[in-house]
C-alpha cells in the first residue's frame, strides 16, 4: 500500500473507498470486499447516514483495526463546540470504533466561528476520539485562516480534484500549508470512462480511461476514494499502482480541464465559495 503523507505526520493510503449513496447491506458487502481486496481506507461522513454499516464491513472483512484508516466528517449544522464534540461521539458509536483514523469538517459553515470550530475539533483529538484532523471544501482563503487558527495541525483537505476541472491552485495551497489532498469525486463521477482522451492513452498501457484518471491523481501524491458500488469494478478501480503514465501523458490529462468541469456544485452556505 502506498501513502500520501501530511506534514504533521499523518500516512494516509493514496487509495480510498469512497461510501456517499452506499446504503444498507450494498455498502456493507462492498467495504468488507474492498478490504478483503486490499484497499486499506475508507471514507464515510455522518451526512451519508452509512456509518453503522461500514462499521459492519469493517468488522466482517477480518482485517485487523490498526491496518484500517477510516475517515468520518462531520456536518455542519454540527459545527458549534458542543454539537461537535456529540457529533464525533455518535460517529464513533455508529462506526463502533474507540477512534476514526480523520476526523474532518464536511463544509465551511460561515455561521459558525471557524476558530471555534477549530478549537473543538482540536479537542476531540486531544482527548483521543480522532488520531488525525482536516477540513474538506476549503477554498484557498479559508485553508490560510483554518491553518492559522488551528490549534492542532490539520492533515488534509478534502476536495473535488479529477482531470476536468482545474484545481491548481488550491492544490498548491495544500502543498504549501504541508496538508495532504485527498481527491472526491476522483472519475468525475463515471465521466472519466468516457472521456476520448482517457481511453486513448489507456489503451497505450492496457487500463482503462478509469485507471488512467486515477493514476493520474495518485501519481501526483493525490489520495483518491472512488465508489462503486459494483463488486467487479472494485478490483480494477484498484489496480492503479503497476503503471507509469509518461509526462506528456500527465500534461495531456492535465489539458482536459474545463470552465463547466465540477460535478459537485453544492455548497452548505448557499454561495459557492470557490475562489
Ligand atoms: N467531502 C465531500 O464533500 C465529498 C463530496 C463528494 C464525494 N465525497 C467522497 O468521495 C467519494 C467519491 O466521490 P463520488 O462518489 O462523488 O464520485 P466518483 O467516485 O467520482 O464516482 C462514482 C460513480 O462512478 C461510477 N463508477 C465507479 N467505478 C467506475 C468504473 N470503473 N467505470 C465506470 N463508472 C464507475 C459509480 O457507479 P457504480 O456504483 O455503478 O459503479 C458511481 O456512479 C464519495 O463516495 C465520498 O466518499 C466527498
Amino acid at each position: 500500500m502506498e501513502f500520501a503523507v501530511a506534514a504533521e505526520g499523518a500516512r494516509i493510503p493514496l487509495l480510498g473507498l469512497g461510501t456517499y449513496e452506499l446504503r444498507g447491506r450494498t455498502c456493507t458487502r462492498i467495504v468488507e470486499q474492498a478490504l478483503r481486496l486490499g484497499y486499506r481506507h475508507i471514507d464515510t461522513a455522518e451526512m451519508y447516514d452509512n456509518e453503522h454499516e461500514v462499521g459492519d464491513g469493517l468488522r466482517a472483512s477480518g482485517v485487523k483495526r490498526d491496518d484500517v484508516f477510516v475517515t468520518t466528517k462531520i456536518w455542519p449544522s454540527h459545527f458549534s463546540p458542543p454539537s461537535l464534540e456529540r457529533a464525533a461521539k455518535e460517529s464513533l458509536v455508529r462506526l463502533r470504533l474507540s477512534e476514526v483514523d480523520l476526523l474532518l469538517l464536511h463544509w465551511p459553515n460561515p455561521q459558525v466561528p471557524l476558530a471555534e470550530t477549530l478549537g473543538a475539533l482540536a479537542k476531540v483529538k486531544r482527548e483521543g476520539l480522532a488520531r488525525h484532523i482536516g477540513v474538506s471544501n476549503f477554498n484557498v482563503a479559508l485553508l490560510d485562516e483554518a491553518t492559522r487558527l488551528s490549534p492542532e495541525p490539520l492533515a488534509c483537505n478534502q476536495i473535488e480534484v479529477q482531470p476536468f476541472l482545474d484545481q491548481t491552485k488550491i492544490v498548491s495551497a495544500c502543498r504549501r500549508h504541508g496538508l495532504v489532498v485527498v481527491a472526491y469525486s476522483p472519475i468525475a463521477r463515471g465521466q472519466a470512462a468516457r472521456d476520448p482522451v482517457l481511453i486513448e492513452i489507456g489503451k497505450a498501457h492496457g487500463k482503462s480511461p478509469v485507471q488512467v484518471c486515477l493514476r493520474w491523481l495518485v501519481q501526483q501524491d493525490i489520495v483518491v476514494i472512488p465508489r462503486t458500488a459494483k463488486m467487479e469494478r472494485l478490483e480494477s478501480n484498484g489496480a492503479i499502482f503497476d503503471f507509469t503514465l509518461t509526462d506528456a501523458e500527465m500534461e495531456r490529462v492535465g489539458r482536459l480541464a474545463h470552465p463547466r468541469g465540477r460535478v459537485v456544485n453544492y455548497s452548505y452556505s448557499g454561495t459557492p465559495q470557490w475562489d
